[in-house]
C-alpha cells in the first residue's frame, strides 16, 4: 500500500455538524424531545423537565400509562404526544421539523427480552436503529445533546467493585449477561462514540439499575407486586428469589440526574451509572421494609434463586455514581431504600385514591 493511499484510508473527513461548541439556548427556553416519554421512566422524566421550565415534547408509540399520566399531573395534556415509532426514520424527521426540539433524552425501546429474542430483525430496527434515527434527524437539524438510555445489562459481569464507568462490558468470554437487550444497548452506546469521535456529536448515557417507583415495569423482580398488592391489601407469595441482590434507584432519582446529564460541562465523562452509589438490598430486604411500612402487608419470599435469574445476579454488584457527584453536582434524593419505597407506598395510595 502506497504512502498516501494509506494516510488517505485512515483520514478523517472533515464534517461540521455545525454544533461543535455552539451556545445553548437557557433552560426556561428549550423545547426537550422525550421518547419512551409515556412509559414509567419517561413520565418521571416529563415531570423533571417540565419542573425546570422547559417545554416537553413526547414521542412514544402509545399513550400514557396511567400512572405516567399521575406523575405528570395537570400538565400532561398540554405536552404535545407524537404517537411514532424511533424506528421510523420518516417519522422521527417529520416530529423534529414540527418541534424543532433543542435536545434528546431517549428512553424509548423495547425492553422484553423475549419479545426481543423472538423479533431479533424488530430488536435491531428499534433498539440499535431508532438511536441512529434520532442522531441523524439531530444532525439534520442541528440539534447539540442527547443523553440516552442504556442499562446495567450491558455489563458481562463483576470484575470489581464499585463497578464504574470503566468498567469492562466485552471479555474475551462473555459478551453482555442479558442477550439482545444488553447487546442491543451496547450497540446503540459504541455508535454513539462513533458519533462523537467523528462528527463532535454531544451525547451522554445513562446506565440505570433496577429503577422502582410507581408505574414501574416487572423486570425488576417482586417489589411492584409486593409494594402494590400491600397496599391494595392482597398477599404477594414468592417461592425464589429473596437472596438476588441489586442496586435499587428511584426513579425520581434516574429523572434528576438525566436533568444534570443534559447540562454537563463540555469535559465530563459519557457514560454515568444510574443508581444511589448506596449498598445493595436482597428482594427479602425488601420484603421486611414492605412488612414495616404497610400494617398487615402479607409478603413473603423464599431465599433460593430461581433458575431464570442466576446470570442476572452475576451482574449485580454496588454502582460507582462519583462521576455525577463530582463532575454535575449531582445527588441522589433517595439514598435510602427505605425512604424510597415509603414515597413510592404513599404515591400508590395517591393514585388509588384518584381512581386508578
Ligand atoms: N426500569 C428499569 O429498571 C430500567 C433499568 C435500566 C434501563 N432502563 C431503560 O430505561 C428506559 C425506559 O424504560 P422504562 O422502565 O420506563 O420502561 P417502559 O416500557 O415503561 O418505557 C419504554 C417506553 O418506550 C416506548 N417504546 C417502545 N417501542 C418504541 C418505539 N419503537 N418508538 C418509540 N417508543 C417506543 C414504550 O411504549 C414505552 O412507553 C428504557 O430504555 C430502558 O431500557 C430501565
Amino acid at each position: 500500500m502506497s504512502e498516501s493511499r494509506y494516510q488517505q484510508g485512515m483520514a478523517r473527513p472533515e464534517i461540521d455538524i455545525g454544533t461543535r461548541g455552539a451556545e445553548r439556548k437557557p433552560v426556561a427556553e428549550r423545547t426537550t424531545l422525550v421518547t419512551g416519554g409515556a412509559g414509567f421512566i419517561g413520565g418521571n422524566l416529563v415531570r423533571a423537565l417540565l419542573d425546570t421550565g422547559r417545554r416537553v415534547v413526547v414521542l412514544d408509540v402509545r399513550d400514557y400509562i396511567p400512572e405516567a399520566r399521575f406523575t405528570i399531573g395537570d400538565d400532561v395534556d398540554a405536552v404535545p404526544l407524537e404517537l411514532a415509532s424511533i424506528g421510523d426514520q420518516a417519522r422521527v424527521l417529520d416530529v423534529f421539523r414540527v418541534h424543532r426540539p433543542d435536545e434528546v433524552v431517549h428512553a424509548g425501546m423495547i425492553l422484553d427480552p423475549a419479545y426481543l429474542a423472538t423479533n431479533r430483525s424488530t430488536a435491531f430496527q428499534v433498539n440499535v436503529g431508532g438511536v441512529i434515527n434520532l442522531v441523524e434527524a439531530m444532525i439534520a437539524f442541528g440539534v447539540p445533546r442527547i443523553v440516552n438510555f442504556s442499562s446495567i445489562g450491558v455489563l458481562p459481569r463483576v470484575l470489581y467493585e464499585p463497578i464504574d464507568g470503566n468498567h469492562p462490558i466485552l471479555l474475551a468470554d462473555a459478551g453482555p449477561g442479558t442477550d439482545f437487550y444488553g447487546s442491543t444497548k451496547v450497540a446503540a452506546e459504541v455508535m454513539l462514540f462513533a458519533y462523537k469521535q467523528a462528527l463532535g456529536l454531544d451525547f451522554r448515557t445513562i446506565r440505570p439499575s433496577a429503577v422502582y417507583g410507581l408505574g414501574m415495569n416487572q423486570y425488576v423482580g417482586p417489589i411492584k407486586a409486593m409494594v402494590e398488592n400491600a397496599v391494595r391489601g392482597l398477599p404477594a407469595h414468592f417461592e425464589f428469589g429473596g437472596a438476588h441482590p441489586r442496586p435499587y434507584t428511584h426513579a425520581q432519582d434516574i429523572a434528576s440526574l438525566v436533568v444534570a446529564m443534559l447540562d454537563a460541562p463540555d469535559d465530563a465523562d459519557r457514560i454515568f451509572y444510574g443508581s444511589t452509589g448506596g449498598p445493595m438490598a436482597t428482594t427479602s430486604e425488601v420484603a421486611q421494609i414492605v412488612r414495616e411500612l404497610v400494617p398487615g402487608a402479607d409478603v413473603e419470599i423464599g431465599e433460593e434463586l430461581s433458575e431464570a435469574e442466576k446470570p442476572v445476579v452475576a451482574l449485580r454488584a454496588p454502582l460507582s455514581v462519583e462521576n455525577a457527584r463530582s463532575q454535575l453536582g449531582w445527588e441522589p434524593t433517595y439514598l435510602s431504600l427505605r425512604e424510597g419505597i415509603a414515597q413510592y407506598v404513599e404515591h400508590y395510595r395517591a393514585f388509588i385514591a384518584a381512581g386508578g
